[in-house]
């Protein structure tokens, strides 16, 4: 695997993210193999949005490789508050870091911040627009709970604004994968991403539906998202979508005995709390495996270009 910076996972081979997924497995079975492979190597986190598992996973990946972080700190503690660009702080910022994890509200930000370093620069998240390292790892749970290959998966929720959704519908293209989008109108996937997944060719692996009910039960895995009320322009307009497309036992009453339930989380009433203790649930193992996915990402970009050490 070869890329400066991972912007989005258009970018990902099937291979790439194999080597990716393959890597995390292997740290994952053995952790003290790497704990001291990047000791004095430092990660610059620049978080300009609220972020648990995106920034503390990227922190304890970075550590556990021996490694250590140098932290922007809160949008309100920082010199953007006097006015400071992103494409000043990111040019500070590399210099006292070996690459840069971002996350930022507007689209397309990561793109732009990328233009002005060298050093490898992360989407952990550009507004609406894609979340890379979070596919890689819902690729990882998928991949160990239900496979990869011959895969009929449900996404469902916030397809409009919700970046790690768009990320993984472009992932899964590399894969023998059905997607079935299941959201109310107003909140379907962005029509260029709809033609984007048909033009990579899985025209009859993508179907959108307004009602979980009719793909339910041939689900292996069921992808639930938060309505993303931070990035609705009216107040009104959430409203009227939120609690809508929750589940609960009674829900999943319908669905295969095998059925995978993930969400990037965080949550707010998409799952019912019953449902955590049930089989299906697999969303907090889903961000714990967030730190070796990141081990994983962050030991092939910093160890010059990748090569197979190990
Ligand atoms: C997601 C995000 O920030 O896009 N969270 C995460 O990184 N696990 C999902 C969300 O905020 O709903």
């Amino acid at each position: 695997m070869r890329h400066d910076h991972l912007i989005t996972s258009k970018q990902l081979s099937r291979a790439d993210i194999e080597t990716v997924l393959d890597r995390a497995a292997a740290i994952d079975a053995d952790p003290a193999a790497v704990a001291d492979r990047h000791a004095g190597t430092l990660l610059g986190l620049l978080f300009f949005e609220p972020s648990t598992r995106t920034k503390m996973s990227f922190e304890t990946a970075i550590k556990r490789l021996g490694g250590d972080v140098v932290d922007m700190g809160s949008v309100e503690s920082s010199s953007v508050k006097k006015g400071e660009t992103l494409a000043d702080t990111v040019r500070v910022i590399e210099g006292y870091a070996d690459a840069l994890v971002l996350r930022h509200p507007k689209q397309g930000s990561a793109t732009m911040a990328s233009e002005f370093v060298d050093v490898p620069l992360l989407n952990a998240g550009d507004g609406a627009g894609h979340h890379p390292t979070q596919t890689l790892l819902d690729l990882y749970t998928i991949r160990e709970n239900a496979g990869l290959d011959d895969l009929t998966i449900g996404i469902m929720g916030d397809l409009k604004y919700g970046r790690t959704v768009h990320s993984l519908a472009y992932a899964l293209t590399n894969f023998d994968a059905r997607q079935h989008f299941v959201s109310p109108e107003s909140l379907q996937l962005p029509r260029e991403v709809v033609y984007d997944l048909h033009q990579s060719g899985s025209d009859a692996q993508v179907r959108e539906h307004e009602s979980l009910e009719e793909v339910l039960p041939s689900l292996d895995v069921l992808y639930v998202t938060r309505i993303q009320r931070e990035r609705f322009p009216d107040e009104n307009e959430y409203q009227q979508v939120a609690g809508e497309y929750r589940i609960d036992s009674e829900t999943l009453a319908a669905a295969n005995d095998d059925l995978t339930v993930m969400h990037p989380l965080p949550r707010v009433d998409e799952i019912a709390p019953e449902v955590d203790d049930t089989e299906y649930a697999a969303y907090f193992e889903q961000a714990h495996n967030g730190v070796s996915v990141r081990m994983a990402l962050l030991d092939l970009l910093l160890s010059d270009g990748g090569d197979d050490d190990e």
